[in-house]
């Protein structure tokens, strides 16, 4: 064995052995000091806490962590869904967020109490949110038209034992269209609710309706928090399809009975040409075969 053979054998063994760790290793451990990890969360766990951390994470976290910590967004990021993650303390994930590494950047530069309240949202992907009694609300949908721009307004109240309605601040309210299978939602980013307690969307103008010409706008509260029933309010709005008969219609996705006719004369030609090759094929073959024959024939007859 030469000493180049032997190099090539050496590079090819550690490279097969460090792939398995290069795996194992992409998040490789970050220690934090233990003073560190022992700092309690200052900030007492209250609905309007996590809430708050839920705003927080949805625009500065889910882009990368996913929206449910699950490291499925667009940055390749550790799923904050396993009991190793849940096993950390409140002290070290603050230490995380204040230093980052690697494409993690560093959240410093927000205020500790922010921090401190996305810790707490962050536990709800591994812990149900314990709620003694929900809160209730009612929900309202609005809508107007103007010019042809249709809107769509939700305000949410929270109704006190008084019975009076006060307006619930920075509550994820979910609103779409009902549709067959679910609710198709009317924004793209997640709706919170402004000082009154309201959130608005524009109406699509090509949204497909029922047959009737109508659609049905659904809204609810999304948060654990409160207690919220689906609220819907039907609108004569959106685009009324033409159904088109695939029985009577000659249409490419008909029935066999409906195909368009160069469809079927296209098929016709061509099946036709196909049967034609073969048997002229069949022919011919049987002509050599005959001429084979006679040819023996002579042969032996001049013998
Ligand atoms: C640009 C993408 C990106 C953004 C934005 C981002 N992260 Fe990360 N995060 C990462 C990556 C990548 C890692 C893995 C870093 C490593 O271990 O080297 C990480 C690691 C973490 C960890 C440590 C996980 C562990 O178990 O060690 C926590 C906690 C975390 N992120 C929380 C957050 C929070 C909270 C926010 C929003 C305030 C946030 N991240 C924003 C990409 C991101």
């Amino acid at each position: 064995m030469n000493t180049k053979t032997r190099w090539f054998i050496f590079l090819l063994t550690l490279f097969l052995l460090s792939a398995p760790v290069l795996v194992v290793a992409q998040w490789p451990d970050w220690p934090v000091p233990e003073e560190d990890a022992m700092i309690p969360n200052p900030v007492e766990k209250t609905p309007s806490a996590i809430n708050n951390g839920r705003v927080l994470y949805e625009t500065q976290c889910a882009a990368c962590h996913g929206p449910r910590g699950l490291g499925d967004g667009a940055i390749a990021s550790p799923n904050m869904t396993t009991e190793a993650f849940a096993a950390q303390t409140d002290g070290a994930i603050f230490y995380k967020l204040q230093q980052g590494r690697g494409q993690m950047p560093s959240f410093a530069h927000l205020p500790d109490e922010e921090l401190w309240e996305v810790i707490l949202f962050l536990r709800t992907f591994t812990e149900p949110i314990e709620v003694a009694e929900k809160i209730n609300t009612l929900v309202k949908i609005e809508t107007t038209e103007i010019n042809q721009e249709k809107s769509v307004t939700v305000t949410a109240w929270e109704v006190t034992d008084e019975n009076h309605l006060v307006p619930l601040q920075n509550v994820r309210i979910q609103l779409g269209v009902q549709r067959m299978f679910g609710v198709l939602p009317l924004a793209q980013q997640a709706l919170f609710t402004n000082e009154e307690g309201v959130v608005s969307a524009i109406f699509p103008n090509d949204i497909p309706t029922d047959t009737t010409g109508h659609s049905t706008l659904v809204a609810f509260i999304d948060d654990p928090v409160y207690e919220s029933s689906f609220t819907t309010k039907d609108v004569p709005w959106g685009q009324t399809w033409e159904i088109i008969d695939i029985t009577q219609k000659r249409t490419l996705w008909g029935t066999m009975s409906s195909v368009p006719l160069w469809l079927l004369f296209s098929f016709i030609a061509i099946a036709g040409a196909f049967w034609i090759t073969i048997m002229w094929v069949v022919l011919q073959t049987k002509k050599i075969f005959d001429q084979g024959r006679k040819a023996i024939r002579l042969q032996q007859e001049s013998a």
